[in-house]
């Protein structure tokens, strides 16, 4: 083990330590346009929903913000607050949402996927969650193989929660672990008692959740090999069917919680690898298998068995069993896709309301897919969800320009190997799944900015 870390820490890292995205969407959106006509989008939707809802049904995904607390390392979109009555004007504001995009449609939607993500979604009571999602159903079908997932906070989900959820179809929930450590726990501001974390996942499979996820994060400030693999142990313990092992971004930039950082208390690039690698081989010694970016499951889980099956699908909520070709995505900030196009609602409480309110969709950026886009989409999923791609003739000369030689440079580096048609990821490569499908990303290339645009974060 030793020997691979000097490997991966000689050769790769500093060259592959460069700022890539996470690529749950092509094209990436910085280069989404700030000027979407919200008509042309209607339009697109309202397109896409005719010919694809009665044959894939839909994905739902709803952004629910608040949480009480902040955790100073959180990159997501939340609005910190201990005053529960802002739950009521959400919820009215979220189903006006939804009518609105009710209004555009032809037939009742078939939802097939559904997701609650935060911010906190176990903010909101069980009762005002029921009142949301029962609003919602009220004029959609649910598919007979619905999958339903929830973000939920261990410090604050309870069994009514839970069990509301339960009863509404949810069977898979995804609690936010982070690290047990107190030390790092106190630095990142989230006092989590690792007992809390055992009752909400004892809760869950009592009621009878089929799947429960944790996410981890490495790179973490004052984490180190001895408390990361407390941790780790402590959360292979519970036997969650996923785990999500999270490279903390940092972007500080954009999350101003991160400030309140002192440099000099996060893992360098070599430990965090280190980190990674720890955690590696703790879940893979222990049953689980890496499916992809970041994702363990074990072979009891569908997540594994789509990988498998060579069947997984990547998009804004990660890793999915689901194909569903178009996602709604009701609430601030959230990012709908209809297939030929994406649309991202306002980033602010203030600004999402204010647009819902005048019975107009909150969507202030987006973006329509060319040819070329999906093409060059379609090779980015096949390497994060397959480790493989094939190329296609058509676009063999736009291949031959932008992408071969990064490419070749990843062969030289053992990252990956050309077969007669395409590409296949090595293990080593499977660390450095981000930059290979930047080797993909034509509008990377094209700026020449492929390696080290600062707009996301470090690939490790
Ligand atoms: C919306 S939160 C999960 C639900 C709930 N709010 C909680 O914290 O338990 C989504 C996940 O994003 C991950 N996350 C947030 N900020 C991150 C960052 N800067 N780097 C890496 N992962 C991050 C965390 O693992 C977190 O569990
Ligand atoms: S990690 Fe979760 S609870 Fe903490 S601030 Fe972010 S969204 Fe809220």
């Amino acid at each position: 083990m030793l020997i691979f870390f000097m490997v991966i820490t000689n050769n790769l890292l500093d060259k592959y330590n460069v700022a890539v995205p996470r690529y749950t969407s092509y094209p990436t959106v910085p280069f989404w346009d700030e000027t979407i006509n919200r008509q042309q989008w209607k339009h697109a939707f309202q397109q896409q929903f005719i010919s694809k809802n009665s044959v894939d049904g839909v994905s739902l995904y709803l952004h629910l913000p608040f949480c009480e607390s902040l955790c100073t390392y959180c990159g997501c979109n939340k609005k910190i607050t201990t005053n529960h009555s802002v739950e009521g004007q959400y919820i009215e504001t979220i189903l006006k949402e939804w009518a609105i995009y009710r209004s555009l449609m032809t037939a009742a939607p078939i939802i097939r996927e559904l997701h609650l993500g935060g911010g906190t979604p176990t903010f909101f009571s069980p009762e005002n969650l029921t009142r949301l999602l029962e609003g919602i159903f009220s004029s959609a079908v649910i598919h007979p193989r619905h999958e339903f997932s929830f973000e939920g906070h261990p410090n604050n989900t309870t069994r009514e929660h839970l069990q509301a959820l339960y009863d509404l179809g949810f069977r898979r929930v995804s609690y936010g672990v982070q690290d047990n450590d107190p030390e790092v726990q106190r630095i990142i501001n989230r006092i989590q008692p690792v007992e809390n974390v055992q009752l909400a996942t004892d809760i869950a499979r009592e009621i009878g959740y089929q799947s429960v996820n944790f996410d981890l994060i490495y790179g973490l400030p004052l984490q180190n090999l001895q408390r990361m693999k407390k941790t780790i142990l402590q959360a292979i313990a519970m036997k969650p069917d996923r785990i999500a092992f999270y490279s903390y971004a940092h972007v500080p930039w954009n999350s101003r919680g991160q400030r309140l950082f002192d440099e000099k208390d996060l893992p360098s690039t070599e430990e965090k690898m280190q980190l990674y690698q720890l955690g590696k081989k703790l879940f893979t010694e222990n049953g689980y298998i890496n499916i992809g970016m970041d994702h363990f499951a074990l072979p009891t889980d569908n997540l594994y068995k789509a990988h498998k099956e060579g069947n997984l699908h990547r998009n804004f909520m990660g890793y999915t069993t689901q194909h569903t070709s178009m996602i709604i995505g009701l609430g601030v900030s959230s990012i709908s896709d209809a297939g030929i196009a994406f649309a991202q609602n306002e980033k602010t409480l203030h600004n999402y309301t204010a647009a819902i309110n005048t019975n107009e969709l909150a969507v202030f950026r987006g973006y329509f897919l060319t040819d070329e886009d999906v093409a060059f989409r379609n090779y980015i999923l096949d390497i994060s969800c397959r480790g493989a791609t094939i190329f296609r003739a058509a676009d063999i000369e736009t291949l031959q320009q932008f992408c071969f030689p990064t490419l070749i440079k990843m062969e030289a580096d053992g990252l990956l190997y050309f077969t007669t048609d395409g590409v296949v990821v090595t293990t080593t490569g499977l660390n450095f799944i981000r930059n290979i499908c930047s080797a993909f990303d034509l509008n990377l290339l094209r700026e020449g900015v492929h390696a080290n645009n600062p707009v996301f974060s470090k690939a490790i």
